[in-house]
């Protein structure tokens, strides 16, 4: 696991975008795994100036959610769903049909699980994936405590992760309680991992990360045993370090 320390939360944007680009102008078809939460939000933004400035086309595209709400439809103005549609999606040239992100609101949320990580098996993992951290460690929405072995799974959500995302909804209380994610296993799968970390909240969770050894308390700390993981941190996030 490398660590690249950048000055601020720009910085640690463009630093990501750069990447994506990168991946997606060397290659003829490419893998994405996405993930949601503020911390990408300057990076997406990014890329569609980018698409506007360059017009980096993105027919060959094809990305793959880490996680999404239970229990709320995609048109809800909390889902995944939406906020990958509104930050970006809807600004770029990918086809809908690329497009996947688990469904929240199905009569079995097990079997869509199970679905949509035979979608990530058949293509061997994404080639290239994007993580967050919740500030407690959590990588998608394996939460403390959550077996390594996991594939994409069904998870009750903790009471602080509840907290630390209710500021996206009017009352704390409507924050779903499940969600479904992508487990460790499936972000492990992936062929090349970039971690994005910033402000003073995250660097509790950063300075577990590189001290704890592949601890579930510290599901981050999973990615120790991946070869190929950079750790974005900015100057807040990395100050533990
Ligand atoms: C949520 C998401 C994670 C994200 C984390 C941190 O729980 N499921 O994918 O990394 O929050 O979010 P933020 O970037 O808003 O701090």
């Amino acid at each position: 696991m490398r660590l690249v320390k950048v000055k601020g939360y720009e910085e640690m944007s463009a630093f990501a975008a750069g990447r994506i680009l990168e991946k997606i102008k060397g290659s003829q078809e490419v893998t994405l795994g996405l993930a949601t939460g503020g911390t990408p939000v300057r990076m997406y933004e990014l890329l569609v100036q980018d698409y506007k400035r360059n017009q980096t086309s993105y027919r060959h595209v094809f990305t793959y959610n880490l996680d999404e709400y239970a229990g709320i439809p995609s048109d809800h103005p909390n889902s995944y769903y939406q906020f990958m549609f509104q930050h970006f999606f809807n600004h770029v040239n990918i086809p809908k049909e690329n497009i996947h992100i688990p469904q929240g609101l199905t009569t079995d949320l097990h079997q869509e699980a199970k679905r949509y990580e035979k979608l990530i098996d058949k293509i061997s993992g994404v080639d290239l994936q994007i993580l967050g951290i919740g500030e407690n460690g959590h990588i998608g929405f394996n939460e403390p405590g959550t077996p390594f072995t996991k594939e994409t799974h069904v998870i009750e959500l903790t009471e602080s992760t509840r907290q630390a995302n209710a500021r996206y909804f009017d009352h704390e209380d409507e924050v779903p309680t499940h969600a479904i994610t992508m487990g460790i296993a499936t972000i492990l799968k992936s062929k090349e991992i970039l971690l994005l970390a910033s402000g003073d909240k995250k660097a509790e969770a950063i300075y577990q990360m590189f001290s704890k050894d592949h601890d579930v308390e510290c599901p981050a700390s999973a990615l120790k045993t991946h070869p190929n993981v950079l750790v974005i941190a900015d100057e807040k996030a990395a100050a533990r370090l």
